[in-house]
């Protein structure tokens, strides 16, 4: 919002002198990630990695459509649907299926119809609806504390929204590890009815997650201060191969009584990422409230843009309704996963026959897409000079875009700037 008045004022200054209406718009920086793209996509060296985007690729660094989603896409072709709009809060039976995902399809909450899912612009638009939702209806103060750090997006998403950004501590750089000491000072000192965003699993960007016991604390801690939960959960499957086990978190805090909020992605786990199908759900106290909070849901969303895609939905919700499909993805969720694993145990393998005396052991601790190397900023940018090694400054690398053919690179790479 302030951000747009002073756009507006400088704007206005200077088509005061100039002919355009847009003489006083200024450049803005590229985006962190994508830009890291731009750069690589020029770079003509035949070995050269790109390790900046959270994309998946399979081992031979190639975009990986899944076999279920190929099937699920065959199966909505035969059936010749029509291409009618979709209801405001989207597909009902993805809608239902999703929430069923994350919170397992016995949970009370959706025997007794106190929740709602609706079918969001992928986890990036889930987070922006529970964003604006808050800033219209949250009854505490419109702080949101993010975990230190996180997913870039998360700032700009909730202050565009009207939140206000706070933090709380969550990674140990001497450690590369989670700050749990930290985080539990930080959390227990919130203002109560503030808002807290959790990462559920993989924590973007540090691959750092809290073992179920530390979660347990969190979870007492949360509740004691009565904090809103938003559970953030862009990754479910790809951290630990298992589903369920990657959402023991949210449905933990549930089960603690917590009526939290929660943004879902099918981005990475079904590879829909173009698609944008993801959920965003409200945990509330009875079915009378959930059918409230459903129609403000709607009236948020009309304005902004009317209706959710059909597509990604539809190939979602097939899968996740066709037994068979359900059972190819679980397998290639486990796949992708363990894909990642491996070449993390590869990196540290290759740091040591290079000869590295660090230790790289958080290298394989860490979980999901992501792993924080510790890499300072100028080794990341001696990485990119010299071996067209390509990644975010704050030395984050995508385990996706490392594969057998290149993991030997990377290490050579790594270890020539760490030396
Ligand atoms: C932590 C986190 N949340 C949400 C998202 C949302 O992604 P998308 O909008 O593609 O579903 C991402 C994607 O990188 C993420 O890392």
């Amino acid at each position: 919002c302030n951000l747009s008045i002073t756009g507006r004022a400088l704007n206005s200054w200077f088509v005061f002198f100039c002919s355009s209406w847009w003489a006083g718009v200024q450049m803005g920086p590229p985006d962190p990630i994508l830009g890291v793209t731009e750069a690589f996509k020029r770079d003509t060296n035949p070995k050269k990695m790109n390790l900046g985007v959270g994309a998946y690729r399979d081992d031979q660094g190639k975009p990986f459509v899944l076999t279920c989603v190929r099937k699920a896409e065959a199966l909505i072709a035969s059936k010749q649907l029509d291409k009618e709009y979709l209801p405001i809060g989207g597909l009902g039976e993805f809608n239902k299926s999703c929430a069923q995902l994350a919170l397992g399809a016995d949970n009370e909450v959706l025997k007794s119809g106190r929740s709602i899912t609706v079918q969001t612009i992928s986890g990036t638009g889930s987070l922006r609806i529970g964003g604006n939702y808050l800033a219209r209806f949250h009854s505490g103060p419109l702080d949101v504390y993010l975990p230190k750090p996180s997913w870039g997006n998360h700032t700009p998403i909730f202050r565009d929204a009207g939140m206000q950004l706070k933090a709380y501590r969550y990674y140990d750089p001497s450690t590369c590890g989670f700050d749990f000491k930290g985080a539990l000072e930080d959390i227990s000192k919130i203002p109560e009815k503030s808002v807290i965003l959790l990462h559920a699993c993989a924590h973007n960007p540090t691959g750092v997650d809290p073992r179920p016991e530390q979660w347990k604390e969190i979870a007492d801690i949360v509740k004691k201060r009565n904090l809103l939960v938003f559970f953030d959960m862009a990754y479910q499957g790809f951290a630990s191969g298992d589903i369920d086990r990657d959402a023991w978190a949210v449905r933990h805090f549930i089960e603690q009584g917590n009526n939290i909020l929660l943004s879902q992605s099918f981005a990475k786990n079904m590879g829909l990422y173009g698609e944008r199908v993801g959920g965003f759900t409200v945990v509330c106290s009875d079915a009378e409230e959930a059918k409230r909070v459903e129609s403000q849901l709607k009236i948020l969303i009309r304005p902004i843009y009317s209706n959710p895609p059909v597509n990604g939905a539809r190939i979602a919700s097939t899968i996740l309704n066709t037994p068979d499909l359900r059972s190819v993805w679980l397998e290639e969720v486990h796949g992708m996963a363990n894909r990642i694993i491996k070449m993390r145990e590869q990196l540290v393998a290759g740091l040591k026959k290079q000869g590295s005396s660090h230790n790289w052991q958080h290298v394989i601790d860490q979980i999901g897409m992501f792993c924080f190397t510790g890499l300072k900023p100028e080794q990341v940018e001696r990485l990119t000079k010299e071996f067209s090694v390509y990644m975010t400054k704050d030395g984050r690398i995508s385990m996706a875009g490392v594969s057998s053919g290149n993991v030997g690179y990377l290490a050579e790479a790594i270890h020539a700037v760490t030396k």
